[in-house]
């Protein structure tokens, strides 16, 4: 098998290069470890920024996020009692951000690729990628108790944290960079109407807490929480007992329960590796970088590498020129770099910290100084809509 560009990983990153390159007639084909029904029901991000939607519109697979999309204007930080919210289009000329789910993402991208004749092989074994520093490499992979081997000219690994790709590059030639948080987020998607129209980052002397949506009739909900913590001790009742009080006002404002559908634990981690390439392999998404969720910016980062990259190899395979695809690594990572910044300035500042109370007293005057100061704001919101995409 013959492909221009082989992709390790049929999430969202893999999906939307092998989408973005049909458009500018590139092929490639799509080999995913997971079935394609795990692929369209994964919960994770919910909050795609300004950039990410209308590149989604703009290559023609926005239409049903345009119909159950939620467009929202703000959002509110609660803390000592009181709302603050943060006028996201006000302070940045009119700009917003949608509530989509990332599955909902994932589904229209696959449908979009099988329906022109995209190749996607869900369900494979044994990935392996190989001889990614030669003009030929490939990627060999078990499909139904048969080996394949898909030759290509370039191989991009969108195979997230814990993927193949990553691992290959010889030692030496990447650096990582990580920070650890001593928390994690427990997570819920709950059959009842959000709470809220907009979403909710409360900082509670009890830990954070977060109320999102998926739509007008489920919300999605996180807590604070120990990043060993077993949620077999964590009932339905004893998550809406705790997010009640994690969300509780002056005034007399209640969080309805309803029946839990789903729910998880989420480490929080910072991570990039430099460089984003090796020969032959491009490191896109999660397979390069993670970000704590705070702040939304997993999906919207991945989004971006994707449209460098996918410019990259159109200039490659239009004009022979590869001065695109060297830069590939150093346009992303001025990007990821301003991303990781935020994600977790958002995440010290909203979170219990384990550093004691002068951290927290040191947060709350972070938030009384956001709320209080249009500039200071006006960054946050910049950040929280995101930065401009492919700024090289
Ligand atoms: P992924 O979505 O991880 O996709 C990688 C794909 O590669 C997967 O389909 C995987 O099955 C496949 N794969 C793995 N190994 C192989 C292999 N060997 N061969 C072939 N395929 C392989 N971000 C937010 O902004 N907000 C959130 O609330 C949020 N919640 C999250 C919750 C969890 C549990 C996780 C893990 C992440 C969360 N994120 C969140 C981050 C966000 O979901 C990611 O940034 C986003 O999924 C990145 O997309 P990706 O395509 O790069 O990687
Ligand atoms: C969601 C997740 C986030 O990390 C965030 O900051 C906002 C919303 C969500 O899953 O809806």
């Amino acid at each position: 098998m013959r492909t221009q560009v082989g992709i390790v990983g049929a999430g969202p990153s893999g999906l939307l290069l092998s989408h973005l390159l049909h458009l500018r007639g590139i092929e490639s084909v799509v080999v995913e470890i997971r079935s394609r029904q795990y692929c369209e029901t994964r919960i994770r991000a919910g909050v795609l920024e300004q950039g990410t939607a209308d590149l989604l519109s703009a290559s023609g697979v926005g239409a049903r996020m345009a119909r159950e999309g939620l467009v929202h204007h703000g959002i509110v930080l609660r803390f000592g009692g009181r709302d603050h919210r943060i006028d996201l289009s006000g302070l940045t000329g009119g700009r917003t951000i949608t509530v989509y789910g990332q599955h909902e993402v994932v589904k229209d991208l696959i449908a979009a690729r099988l329906s022109a004749g995209g190749g996607i092989f869900f369900d494979v074994q044994d990935v392996e990628v190989l001889d990614v520093d030669t003009p030929a490499p490939r990627i060999r992979f078990d499909r139904g108790g048969v080996a394949q081997d898909l030759r290509c000219d370039f191989i991009a690994g969108c195979d997230g944290f814990h993927g193949v790709c990553r691992p290959t590059v010889p030692a030496g030639v990447l650096t990582a960079y990580e920070h650890t948080f001593p928390l994690a987020w427990l997570g819920i998607l709950a059959q009842v109407p959000p709470a809220s129209d907009e979403l909710i980052y409360s900082s509670h002397e009890r830990g954070f807490a977060l109320l999102s949506m998926r739509s007008p009739e489920l919300s999605r909900l996180y807590l604070q929480c120990a990043p060993d913590e077993d949620i077999n001790g964590w009932s339905d009742e004893r998550i809406w007992d705790e997010l009640r009080r994690r969300f509780e006002r002056d005034d007399a404002w209640t969080l309805r329960d309803g029946p839990v559908v789903q729910k998880g634990i989420t480490a929080m981690r910072s991570f990039v590796v430099a460089p984003m390439q090796y020969e032959r392999l491009f490191l896109v998404g999660d397979a390069a970088h993670i970000v704590p969720p705070t702040g939304a910016k997993g999906l919207n980062l991945a989004a971006a590498d994707v449209a460098v990259l996918a410019r990259a190899l159109e200039t490659f395979y239009t004009t022979g020129r590869t001065d695109l695809l060297a830069r590939y690594s150093d346009v992303c990572l001025r990007r990821v770099w301003k991303v990781q910044r935020f994600s977790w300035w958002m995440t010290s500042m909203l979170h219990r910290s384990s550093d004691g109370e002068f951290f927290d007293r040191l947060h709350r005057a972070e938030l009384d100084y956001i709320t209080g100061s249009r500039a200071a704001s006006t960054a946050l919101a910049e950040n929280y809509v995101g930065l401009p995409f492919d700024d090289d």
